[in-house]
């Protein structure tokens, strides 16, 4: 079969893309098209033989059931026998958008449809083109993600040519998918509402509408024989590439996954790490390194941990991005299980088909805690205090070497007390605050060893400790909130120095 292949532009000239696209549907064939989270594969929900044709193009267990996707409230009403309040909640909150609610169905939609269940899952995308599409086809889409069973789901046009060109009717193409996750799963079928698969609508979220919201014991765990998902389709294994994917957690995963990756590159494996942008740093260069020898090992950067979301849009495309290299086993970072977080590491546990390996312990020195020396003028007493609360809830040791009140006082008192304590090893990393953050940092770089950087963004912060190995940061209470305060101390504590030779030279000349 010829796959029609067609880019949406949100111009006039998609009407006819859609007309044809919804005869298609109409006349039992399938149409994959983008929808917020991946790319789905479309066809005729209420008609059995079009279920049958996707289970086939798919190469998918025809027990593995079908989400139908609506683009009007109007249209739940018919495919189901009962819509619970909590479902008419949460389709207020969350729909049109990433959710997909189970029902009980009702006789109009085949079984065929719901792999024989009594349940039907129904999900309203928010994509303009998915409500485009599905408004044109004129009956309600069956559509799983639209990739080859087994392998990862599609968050581009391109991957869905790979993996279903020449078995499907026709691909709409209108960009990358901006969620990259497929849709949050909960099934309000039971007395308490349960999230059968992870999505970028979180367990809070959910729960701020409903109440008490609960969580397949499969979505954190490997599926047993005791314990079975109730979404079917959450026990076949999932998203893997070709490679062997092993998962590495705990304080000392960094060094871990570099010895493992090592190891194996050395032993002639095509190796690949995931990591976040923020750890990158730790790898570069050794797999530089590495190759140079002749080894091959790729470092795959999977976003930034302080924005999941961008892991979330990346990770399909990474996994595939793998099996294009031809890697054969990659070593990768975890991320933490925050509310899309929780759907990240879902996915990578099923991609490792969960081999986890667990990093050792810090050793003796690195148990013991890092301390931070920290100072201000009366300008910066408010902000002080509040960054010496927010260094407590992360397990910080502090130095407070004043100033203790806001009465007028000099910065140059404080600004050297912090600096000195610092040069000496006292602490690791010092903070001062001033009105500008410029008289605590022109006074902090008079001692000798100091590196203070006056900071008032991210990028800066960030950049001083990649590139200057920053170890006083001076920062203006009257110039910044302070929750961008906050941000700027995180960062500045978290990020690692790049280590890179240039960077090493050029601090080595300031002592010179
Ligand atoms: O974001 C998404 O949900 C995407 C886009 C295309 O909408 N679709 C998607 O479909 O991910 P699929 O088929 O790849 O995953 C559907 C999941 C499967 O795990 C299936 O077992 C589960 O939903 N499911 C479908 N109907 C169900 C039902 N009646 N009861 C429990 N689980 C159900
Ligand atoms: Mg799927």
């Amino acid at each position: 079969m010829e796959t029609l292949f067609c880019t949406l532009t949100g111009g006039p000239g998609d009407e006819e893309i859609y007309r044809r696209a919804g005869e298609i549907i109409r006349a039992g064939g399938l149409v994959a098209f983008p929808t917020e989270t991946v790319y789905g594969l479309g066809g005729n929900g209420l008609n059995a033989a079009s279920s049958a044709k996707i289970y086939a193009a798919k190469g998918r267990p025809s027990d593995n059931p079908l989400i139908l996707h609506i683009a009007d409230i109007a249209e739940l009403a018919p495919l189901v026998s009962e819509i619970p309040a909590a479902a008419k909640r949460l389709a207020e909150a969350f729909w049109p958008g990433p959710m997909t609610l189970i029902f009980s169905k009702s006789s109009l939609v085949p079984d065929e449809t719901t792999g024989g269940l009594a349940t039907v899952a129904v999900r309203m995308p928010s994509h303009p083109a998915a409500q485009a599409f599905i408004r044109a086809a004129g009956v309600p889409i069956a559509a799983p993600s639209a990739n080859l069973s087994g392998r990862p789901s599609t968050t581009s046009a391109a991957h869905v040519r790979e993996d279903l060109d020449g078995r499907i009717d026709m691909i709409l193409d209108a960009g990358p998918s901006d969620i990259g996750l497929e849709s949050t799963i909960v099934d309000l079928t039971g007395s308490i509402p349960v999230i059968l698969r992870p999505g970028f609508i979180g367990r809070e979220r959910l729960e701020s509408i409903l109440g008490t919201v609960d969580i397949d014991k499969t979505v954190l765990t490997k599926p047993t024989e005791d314990l079975r998902p109730k979404a079917p389709g959450m026990k076949y294994r999932h998203y893997a590439p070709k490679a062997e994917v092993t998962l590495v957690e705990g304080e000392t995963a960094p060094e871990t996954i570099l010895a493992e990756a090592a190891r194996a590159a050395e032993a002639g494996k095509k190796t690949g790490i995931i990591c976040s942008d923020e750890t990158a740093v730790l790898y570069e260069a050794p797999a530089a390194r590495l190759r140079e020898e002749g080894h091959s090992l790729c470092v795959f950067r999977a976003g930034s941990r302080r924005a999941p979301e961008t892991v979330a849009r990346k990770l399909f495309d990474l996994l595939r991005q793998l099996d294009a290299e031809g890697i054969e086993t990659v070593y990768s970072e975890t991320f933490a299980e925050g509310e899309l977080g929780m759907a990240i590491m879902n996915r990578l546990r099923k991609a490792a088909g969960y081999r986890i390996l667990q990093a050792p312990p810090a050793g003796d020195n690195k148990e013991e805690k890092t301390m931070i020396a920290i100072g201000c003028d009366h300008g910066g007493y408010a902000l002080k205090q509040e960054i010496l609360q927010h260094l407590a809830k992360r397990g910080l040791e502090t130095k407070d070497l004043g100033c203790f009140s806001e009465a007028s006082c000099d910065y140059p008192v404080y600004a050297k007390a912090v600096a000195n304590a610092v040069a000496s090893g006292e602490a690791e990393k010092g903070i001062l605050i001033c009105g500008t953050g410029i008289g605590v940092s022109i006074t902090a770089n008079k001692v000798r060893g100091i590196r203070a950087a006056a900071v008032s963004d991210c990028f800066t912060a960030e950049a001083t400790r990649l590139h200057n190995d920053a170890n006083v940061l001076c920062m203006g209470a009257r110039t910044l909130g302070p929750g961008l305060a906050l941000k700027i101390v995180d960062i500045f504590l978290d990020t690692p120095f790049s280590g890179e030779e240039r960077h090493a030279r050029r601090i080595a000349q300031i002592e010179d």
